[in-house]
């Protein structure tokens, strides 16, 4: 087949490709966030990270540590610090990467700020506070801002507003990780051709 000369082969029509290459997931404690994270990020063969991970290695103590000998500020200090880092770090690689912030990490402005980027893409994992408390218990994980569940309501209500300024919100209410997980990923057009085999 002959290409007309001083003409440009024509490009093939091709399935959008998604600019975003880093997911933050957020939301409430018991949202999902990390095993969302985890599962998306193996789904796509991008790299995962748990923000509160980082934290306790920066710090070497857990984070119900820094809360009983430093206090929630100090916690939120350092929770800044690292996520600033972290992006300095996404614009110098620019890997392809899933994130998952503690829950309070998003609704302060300082760090919603960070992440308005482009390609960043805020998926805000969502559900019932009853729903979330009950998973927090049954996950067993020490979570210092998990006490009463009227308490964490009223947290949870709180935050809401802030957490609905992420691109996007997903209900996980009731629905599996594998489910939560194609959505991210219809949601976001991500390829499926960048993603491995169901
Ligand atoms: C917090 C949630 C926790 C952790 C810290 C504070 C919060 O993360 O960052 O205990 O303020 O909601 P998870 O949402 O992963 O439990």
């Amino acid at each position: 087949m002959s290409t007309r000369p001083g003409r440009p082969p024509e490009a093939k029509p091709s399935a959008p490709v998604s600019r975003v290459r880093v997911v933050f997931l957020v939301g409430f404690m018991g949202a999902g966030k990390s095993s969302v994270g985890l599962a998306l990020s193996r789904r796509l063969g991008w790299s995962f990270e748990d923000l509160d991970e980082r934290i306790q290695s920066q710090e070497q103590r857990t984070i119900a540590q820094i809360f009983q000998q430093s206090g929630e500020a100090r916690f939120r200090q350092v929770e800044h610090e690292v996520l600033r880092s972290l992006v300095r770090e996404l614009g110098a690689v620019r890997a392809k990467k899933v994130i998952a912030l503690g829950g309070g990490a998003f609704v302060q402005a300082s760090n919603a700020a960070l992440l308005e980027q482009d390609g960043f893409s805020i998926i805000f994992l969502d559900a019932p506070a009853e729903e979330l408390f009950r998973r927090c218990q049954q996950d067993g994980l020490e979570r210092p801002l998990r006490r009463e569940l009227q308490e964490f309501r009223a947290l949870y209500h709180a935050r809401r507003d802030g957490y609905m300024k992420a691109s996007l919100r997903i209900e996980t209410s009731g629905r599996d990780v594998a489910a939560v997980v194609e959505e991210v990923i219809h949601s976001l057009e991500l390829r499926r051709s960048e993603s491995a085999p169901l």
